[in-house]
């Protein structure tokens, strides 16, 4: 068990680059199941989420492996078709492969993922969608499995637009006999590029990026050769701790068209925001201004942004409203945050922030992977000494963000932590 220690104070400068999109890269890793061959994909971050992937894509037959940020995964064709609990459990986008696996071959089995700290997170969704397809899906000792001949296109409307579960479903369509359309599709950057991905691979989508995705089954699929896009989260979360210690970063590589929303929100609190063919330059000045934000499917203000943007706002010269519209409980952070002095009301589904002047340094426990990063930037600026612990879920999603921050000037390091229970 490692925990995080951060002396905070320093104000950040000199320029880092974002490492490749943990949720990109897992649908595009699922993706190898669609097809036989030598898959190559590069500019994937180190973090745990690709690694119980890999071990994920392993244990249904697939040969992996990653060096230096680059995965190859040679796909024989499967010897099994099922995604166990012990990997579901640990991590909800493992449901990326029911899609692929009934695409492809027809059936799958993959164990039912439970609630998780943010929320209950069904797939109704995804099941409704593969139902629609032909698929025969039932629910049988916690396992959701589906099976059909070959999928027939057809027209899902989605209640509403889920992220993996367009990507799940725009993976079967791909293979399915005849056309498909998904209405009140999930229009995030990543869709866009699993659907590029996808049509270098042999299939014919359209309309990724809007609301309605079109796609024209094809009977065969050739290996992937991609590389990922950046991390906008990552970039999105370097850019606040650059804000919240008054810094000066240039994100190198970064792209502003993919953060929009955030970028709105941070000028509007007073963060000088630049773009330029080097990446999003960001200075942050005094105490940053009060927003409101509410978070929503992109391109609204993603609710993967919303616990860094608080560690923001919690310093802010008044009080901002941050409501939560994607998950129910994804207000983890605001007890760890408090515990540093931030004056928060939790109202249901909206936090009431009241900024304060500054924060001290204080032991605090992260509870999901965004939570950690809101801990660790809210860190940056207390006074005197943070610890953070559980940082197992700030590695899940981001490569080395304490390296990054350190060759930004900030005084941050690892260090061994007993595990919680311990005593003495
Ligand atoms: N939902 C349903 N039924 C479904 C599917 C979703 O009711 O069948 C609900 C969810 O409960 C939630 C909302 O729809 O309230 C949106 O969920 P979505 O399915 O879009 O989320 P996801 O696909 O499970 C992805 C990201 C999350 C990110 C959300 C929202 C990946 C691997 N995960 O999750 O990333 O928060 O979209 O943008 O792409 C993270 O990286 O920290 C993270 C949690």
């Amino acid at each position: 068990m490692q925990k995080i220690l951060i002396e905070g104070g320093v104000a950040l400068k000199g320029e880092v680059k974002a490492s490749g999109a943990k949720n990109s890269s897992l649908p595009l890793l699922m993706a190898t199941i669609l097809a036989t061959g030598e898959h190559c994909i590069r500019n994937v971050p180190n973090v745990v989420d690709v690694r119980t992937t890999c071990s994920l894509l392993r244990r249904l037959g697939i040969e992996v492996t990653m060096s230096r940020g680059v995965v190859r995964a040679n796909n024989p064709g499967l010897e099994s078709y099922e995604a166990p609990y012990d990997l579901v459990k640990t991590m909800r986008a493992s449901v990326v492969c029911l899609g692929p696996l009934v695409g492809r071959y027809g059936r799958a089995r993959v164990s039912m993922p439970g609630g998780c700290a943010i929320g209950a997170r069904p797939i109704d969704q995804h099941i409704k969608g593969l139902e629609k397809l032909g698929a025969k899906v039932s629910l049988n000792h916690g396992y959701v499995e589906a099976s059909a001949r070959r999928l027939t296109g057809a027209k899902i409307v989605l209640d509403l637009p889920t992220v993996t579960g367009t990507e799940n479903l725009m993976m079967a369509a791909a293979l399915a006999k005849g056309e498909s359309e998904i209405r009140n599709a999930a229009r995030e950057p990543e869709i866009v590029q699993m659907a590029e991905v996808l049509n270098q691979m042999g299939a014919r989508i359209q309309g990724a990026g809007s609301e309605s995705i079109k796609i024209e089954g094809v009977t065969q699929l050739g290996p992937a050769d991609c590389t990922v896009m950046a991390d906008r989260i990552e970039v999105g979360t370097l850019m606040i701790a650059a804000a919240i210690t008054g810094g000066d970063v240039l994100l190198r590589g970064a792209r502003a068209a993919h953060q929009t929303a955030l970028i709105e929100k941070l000028i509007e609190a007073g963060v000088v925001v630049g773009e330029s063919e080097h990446g999003i330059r960001i200075k942050g000045l005094a105490r940053p201004k009060p927003v409101d934000i509410t978070t929503q499917p992109y391109p609204g203000f993603p609710t993967d942004m919303q616990a860094q943007f608080m560690a923001l706002m919690v310093l802010a010269k008044g009080t901002s409203i941050i409501s939560e519209h994607i998950f129910e409980n994804r207000f983890m952070h605001v007890q760890e945050l408090k515990r540093m002095g931030a004056r928060i009301k939790l109202e249901g589904a909206r936090a009431v922030v009241r900024g304060v002047k500054k924060l001290s340094g204080a032991e605090v426990m992260a509870t999901d992977l965004r939570a950690s990063a809101s801990l660790v930037l809210a860190g940056l600026v207390a006074g005197g000494r943070t610890e953070i612990y559980r940082v197992y879920h700030l590695d899940r999603g981001y490569q080395k963000l304490d390296k990054k921050l350190r060759k930004l000037g900030a005084r941050i390091r690892r260090s061994k932590a007993r595990p919680p229970g311990t005593i003495g």
